[in-house]
């Protein structure tokens, strides 16, 4: 089947452009200035038109936690916020750190309406198995523990793995937070039960360590390192320097936009609701992330969309689980940014397309392009809406972000030549 987007601004070859995608069965087999006549046809009525979304950080929770979250309503929910690819992480039940059980996650998520793949975990034991995986993107380490309590900190192992990254190519991409420095500053604050002391526990210094240790060790043994969801302004001097250095062209780095578009002072308001892993932190680490993001030392934005449910996240603070769902928001908040000037499209295009498929090998996403996949979304710059709870699609149904108004729109999104909403 064929299908044209007609009368959009694409974004080809770095800008805007008003030109007409054809698409022929799940790939992009034609751009012109020129209508094309095809049996179905989008009018797009000087939308934009953007390389859907890739998002390297999800939660999608199978096997083991489907009431938080499935993946149906997951991948419902990256597609209202014009996400095409899902990248899903490991700490499910069971944990997916070997081969039966990426199986078993491939074969629970094979109807899933947007692309997908799937990170495996690395543990002590798995080292070897892991180096026979075939066409693995990804390993995550979990430096500091979260969700999961998939511990892998043991300098030796570490290097195993940057050596067997070198050699295979996958991505070490790693949650890095130092557990020691975590355990002693939660020893120090027991007792505290209001939700910024999360703050305190999952410090600057806590991030800061590990990032240091995992670009030592990264530069001693080479393999492609990406740290995720970076949330201080140490953490991220530290990536910008040592992207500077010959090991620096392998290191990539994340940011979340819990850590991009919120601060502790959100904590007062909300709670439980925005105590995630690593912890949201001050204003200034906040701006720290959000100029290096307009420089483009962040290379990728990501959601770390991590449901959980609101009986749990009501919990005291100590027993309320770490996580905030997000692949609703991600695209429109950035998107907003663009609209009030403070980022330009090209970064945001850039941040959430073109360089998550550069670093996570898809070779033909990321990008409008003649033969590329047909993964794209049609926005509406000058519609607004504001974003609601209850019409979200993740099982959670609640965002921090519930009641800001955003302008722009998603109007549709396309998978593979399949056109949703
Ligand atoms: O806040 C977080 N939640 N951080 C993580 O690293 C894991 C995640 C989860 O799975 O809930
Ligand atoms: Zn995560």
């Amino acid at each position: 089947m064929s299908l044209a987007l007609n009368n959009g601004k694409a974004f080809v070859n770095g800008k805007l452009s008003m030109l007409n995608i054809l698409i022929e069965g799940k790939k992009i087999s034609g751009i012109s200035k020129k209508r094309f006549g095809t049996e179905k046809e989008i009018d797009c009525n000087g939308k934009i038109i953007l390389p859907g979304a890739i998002d390297a950080h999800v939660h999608f929770r199978c096997p083991g936690f489907e009431h938080k979250e499935d993946w149906f309503s997951g991948s419902l929910a990256a597609l209202h916020g014009g996400i095409t690819t899902v990248m899903d992480m490991p700490n499910t039940k069971p944990a997916t750190d070997s081969r039966p059980a990426l199986e078993e996650k491939r074969a629970i998520a094979k109807d899933a309406m947007v692309n997908k793949d799937f990170f495996v975990a690395a543990t002590n034991e798995n080292l070897q198995e892991i180096a026979f995986i075939p066409d693995l993107r990804g390993v995550k380490v979990y430096y500091g523990s979260t969700t999961g309590n998939i511990l892998f900190n043991d300098s030796a192992k570490l290097a195993e793995l940057f050596r067997l990254s070198k050699k295979n190519g996958f991505v070490v991409v790693v949650h890095a937070e130092d557990e020691e420095t975590i355990s002693r500053n939660a020893k120090k604050f027991a007792g505290i039960e209001d939700a910024s002391v999360h703050e305190k526990i999952r410090s600057e210094e806590a991030e800061a360590r590990a990032i240091a240790k995992l670009i030592e060790l990264h530069k001693k043994n080479g393999g492609k390192l990406h740290i995720a969801h970076v949330s201080s302004r140490k953490g991220i001097q530290l990536i910008a320097r040592a992207k500077k250095t010959k090991s620096g062209k392998n290191l990539t780095c994340e940011a979340t936009p819990n850590h991009l578009f919120l601060d502790s002072s959100a904590y007062k308001k909300l709670g439980n609701l925005v105590k995630c892993n690593p912890s949201i932190k001050g204003a200034v680490h906040r701006k720290a992330l959000w100029k290096a993001f307009v420089k483009g030392t962040i290379d990728i934005v990501a959601t770390d969309h991590a449901p959980h449910t609101q009986e749990e996240k009501a919990k005291k603070y100590s027993e309320a689980p770490s996580g905030i769902p997000g692949v609703e928001t991600m695209f429109p908040l950035l998107l907003d940014a663009v609209s009030r000037k403070k980022i330009p499209l090209k970064r945001v295009v850039k941040a959430v397309s073109e360089k998550p498929a550069q670093i996570f090998n898809w070779k033909t996403k990321g990008l409008i392009k003649k033969g590329f996949d047909a993964d794209l979304v049609i926005i509406d710059m000058k519609k607004a809406f504001t974003v609601k709870n209850e019409e979200l699609f993740t099982k959670a149904k609640y965002s921090p972000f519930n009641g800001q108004r955003l302008k722009c729109f998603i109007a549709q999104t396309i998978v593979g030549g399949q056109p949703y909403g």
